[in-house]
């Protein structure tokens, strides 16, 4: 520590021991903050290391309800049956709570009168429209075989591979459908936690190391979160947990040329430029990485944690949590927590594509799609929406319903809410590419939803121009 460093901590009003002077801090005024958050006026060495180094610095704590280890599963057609049983299985099971009145199997409707009225809970293995009276026929099946099912109400929406109950009237060895019912998340009652305010800021898709980074707006994030800007400073001041929701760097020969649209043409490179931002947040936040399709890792989904060949330099900060994609935790202040779950969002494009009337893929689109992963139970319901390792165990379905959902990929900001849960998509930190340019897609960049732990209100801070302000595109207010 220089004599400068000294005398601005004196000048603070924070006496310190000589056991400190040997300590380098790079970011003196986001150590002042620091310090002068957890009322600190003597520093000794032991004091620094904890504060500093993010030891029992903080309230805050992460909970892991779910997380990929990262074992792994050949893509063999036993493997892909075990997979497929066990998200049946799970989603049957949450299923069964709504209604398990009636419920038949395929088997035992198969040996029914005709004009019966069925129940059962199937995977639909596919959808097709008649070509005369454009009914919905869908191939259904559950562990006891396969049957027909036809939908004449052309308002049921269905999407292969999601699991439901369907009831109906048996005719023709078909089901005609009167209702489908999906598992769905729980509705969330809206409760005030027992707490101060306390804020969660959601970032994606920050892409460091290609050309289009927007390091300047970045730059202007880490002024901020260390006190440096006054706007929204009641928000600054007050954060608690960033999370970091994939495509952290923009990685190498992720598309067609991409080359020439990197400025830092190592991955290695990529995530030591990351670490140079993310060491100048202050310790006490608690910082959340996971990883998307341009991170260095296989692309297959569940994705695990970072990489500590390439991000060697991440793992060096004492308050980030690595973890897979997707997952899900409790997020912890004192006596009070939110459930978050995280995916990166890969499987949200497939639906624009597949959609037509998602294909604009603006706010609205992502959040329709968002809303059919959460009645789906399941992030990417449709076999192909994302690629996919069939291990025994399905992490992509929700078992739990969450406080907030939150994804990235589209580069497109959006917060809204769902049945009680917060859905956030969290924008970008790159300009438009030019794959993005050839297919039309306009990113919202440099925009970060942030919500208040105590009540789940929420907002959109806009990075991007001179001054940190509020951005109402994409905002759905509650
Ligand atoms: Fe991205
Ligand atoms: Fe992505």
């Amino acid at each position: 520590m220089d004599e400068t460093q000294l005398n601005i901590l004196f000048s603070n009003g924070i006496l310190v021991d000589s056991s400190i002077k040997d300590v380098n801090i790079p970011d003196i005024e986001g150590f002042i903050k620091l310090l002068k958050e957890n009322n600190v006026d003597f520093l000794d060495i032991d004091l620094f290391h904890k504060l500093y180094d993010g030891e029992a610095s903080t309230d805050s704590s992460v909970e892991v309800i779910k997380n990929y280890e990262g074992e792994i599963s050949a893509a063999k057609p036993a493997n892909w049956v075990n997979y497929f049983n066990d998200r049946f299985n799970r989603l049957k099971t949450i299923l069964m709570v709504k209604d398990r009145s009636g419920l038949l199997s395929l088997a035992n409707i198969k040996n029914m009168p005709q004009s019966s009225d069925v129940k059962s809970i199937v995977m639909v293995s596919s959808v097709s429209i008649s070509p005369v009276k454009k009914y919905t026929i869908l191939d259904i099946e559950d562990n006891t075989g396969s049957y027909k099912a036809i939908i004449t109400n052309s308002n049921q929406e269905i999407l292969e591979d999601q699991v439901v109950i369907i009831s109906g009237r048996k005719y023709n060895d078909a089901i005609f459908v009167k209702d489908i019912v999906f598992p769905d998340i729980q509705m969330k009652e809206k409760v005030k936690q027992e707490m101060d305010d306390a804020f969660i800021l959601f970032l994606s898709d920050i892409h460091v190391g290609s050309k289009l980074f927007v390091e300047d707006a970045f730059e202007k994030f880490i002024k901020w979160i260390n006190g440096e800007i006054p706007e929204y400073s009641n928000i600054s001041k007050l954060v608690k947990f960033i999370v970091l929701n994939g495509d952290l760097i923009d990685g190498i020969g992720v598309y067609p040329d991409q080359e020439k649209e990197l400025a830092i043409t190592d991955l290695k490179g990529q995530y030591d430029k990351l670490y140079s931002f993310l060491d100048r947040i202050p310790k006490n936040i608690k910082i959340i990485l996971s990883q998307g399709n341009h991170d260095a890792t296989h692309i297959a989904e569940p994705q695990p944690k970072l990489d500590k060949v390439f991000a060697e330099s991440l793992y060096k900060l004492k308050n980030a949590v690595f973890l897979s994609n997707p997952y899900q935790v409790n997020l912890i202040v004192g006596k009070s927590k939110i459930n978050l779950l995280s995916y990166h969002g890969f499987s949200i494009t497939y639906y624009a594509n597949k959609i037509p009337k998602y294909t604009k893929m603006d706010a609205e689109d992502i959040e329709n799609i968002m809303k059919i992963q959460l009645k789906s139970r399941h992030l990417a319901p449709t076999h192909g929406s994302t690629q996919l390792m069939p291990l025994t165990r399905d992490y992509l379905v929700i078992d739990e319903t969450p406080d907030i959902y939150a994804t990235g990929h589209i580069h497109k900001t959006l917060a809204s809410i769902y049945k009680g849960t917060v859905l956030i998509n969290s924008s970008c930190w790159q300009h438009q590419t030019s794959y993005q340019k050839k297919y039309g897609m306009v990113p919202d960049v440099a925009k970060i939803p942030v919500v208040n732990m105590r009540d789940k209100s929420f907002q959109i801070l806009d990075f991007l121009g001179d001054k940190v302000q509020t951005y109402k595109k994409g905002l759905k207010e509650e």
